[in-house]
């Protein structure tokens, strides 16, 4: 248990430096931790000279695509049923224009469909069955975006469930030759490794809510950025997060600079996270300092109660006009057992991408 001694001790360790200065604009791409070959595909679509919205939905793209992210597009943790939903929105900075999608089911690419959304209607946003119809529309291929890993992973936490008595119909009952538990999930799934399954443990009893966002500026001072994501494993089905909420998940002022959001999304929605980061961009704070006072606000929300704030955690992307930028987490790292994974975001500058460490507010302790 942290204390409240503790919480003012941590809160005056000095945030580690992750902002950078520049004079005038540049090709610069940053994204969540899990971006950087993101970030890499979009600065060479900058580099191309591309349009930067095009570059950082792109890059995401491949995020999409990719089933070993399990919290994006194809290969998602899916709803409590075992539907992959999918949220997204895109800010185009030089058009001012915005679209999204939420609760998007079996197209792979929502960050696609909500840059459609974004040109091809009078909308900003399109839901469920409307969100799919549309796409359909527009020749989107459907398939089941539920990977063999995710089913895995949902029905470890179907089994995790208990009644008041102990009991859970999704595993093999009374009359079971062996009723060690997961004994069946190892017959079921004869290729997962052991690894895999105490992942799936992991995810069953700590539903997470990664995503991906990215931002970019090029050279002419013109910036974009989208937010896609598979949102909350195990959600009520139709929930939607902060992804495709414009000035949650994602703002983007071309006047200012752009903020995008990764973790638990309906904290950041009741700060309107992204916008207030701009916003105090544009009142003159560095990044760093916006996505801090932006998390220091989820603070306030709980008191800044670190047993309640300790239970989720919240990660900010800034990037201003001129090319300051910045990551920014509620809390310092990942603890998993005793592994510690400091939490980072990735950039990239004109050459290889790279993690760089986020400002946080506060420490994890063991
Ligand atoms: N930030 C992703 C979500 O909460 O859905």
């Amino acid at each position: 248990m942290i204390s409240r001694r503790s919480l003012l001790q941590v809160a005056a360790v000095p945030a580690a430096a992750a902002t950078t200065s520049a004079a005038a604009p540049k090709n610069l791409v940053i994204a969540s931790s899990n971006g950087p070959d993101c970030c890499r595909l979009a600065m060479e679509m900058l580099q191309a000279g591309k349009d930067t919205l095009d570059a950082v939905v792109a890059g995401v793209t491949l995020v999409e695509d990719d089933p070993r992210d399990t919290s994006v597009g194809y290969g998602g943790l899916p709803n409590e049923e075992g539907v992959v939903e999918l949220d997204a929105s895109v800010m185009h900075g030089p058009s001012r224009r915005a679209g999204s999608v939420a609760s998007l089911r079996n197209i792979r690419n929502p960050s696609q469909v909500a840059r459609l959304v974004m040109t091809q209607t009078d909308h900003i946003m399109l839901v469920g069955e409307g969100a799919l119809r549309f796409a359909r529309a527009h020749g989107f291929a459907e398939q089941n975006l539920l990977t063999e890993q995710a089913r895995l992973a949902w029905l470890v936490w179907k089994q995790s469930l208990r009644d008041a008595g102990g009991w859970n119909n999704w595993a093999p009952g009374l009359d079971a030759p062996d009723p060690a538990p997961q004994a069946w999930l190892r017959e079921r799934f004869p290729g997962a490794t052991a690894e895999m399954l105490a992942w799936a443990w992991e995810v069953a009893r700590h539903p997470p809510t990664g995503t991906i966002s990215c931002l970019a500026l090029n050279a002419r001072g013109e910036m974009s950025g989208v937010t896609t994501t598979s949102g909350l494993a195990w959600k009520i089905p139709g929930r939607v997060g902060d992804s495709p909420i414009i000035g949650a998940g994602l703002y983007v002022d071309q006047d200012a600079g752009a903020a995008g959001s990764t973790g638990r999304g309906e904290e950041n929605i009741r700060v309107a996270g992204a916008h207030t980061v701009v916003e105090l961009m544009r009142q003159g704070r560095s990044a760093k300092e916006a996505v801090l006072e932006t998390l220091r606000r989820v603070s306030r929300n709980y008191g800044d109660n670190l047993a309640k704030l300790g239970r989720f955690d919240l990660n900010f992307y800034a990037l201003r006009k001129d090319g300051d930028y910045a990551g920014g987490s509620l809390w310092d790292a990942n603890v998993t057992g005793s592994r510690r994974v400091r939490r980072q975001f990735a950039v990239n500058d004109g050459g290889a991408s790279r993690l760089e460490d986020c400002a946080y507010l506060y420490e994890r302790r063991p």
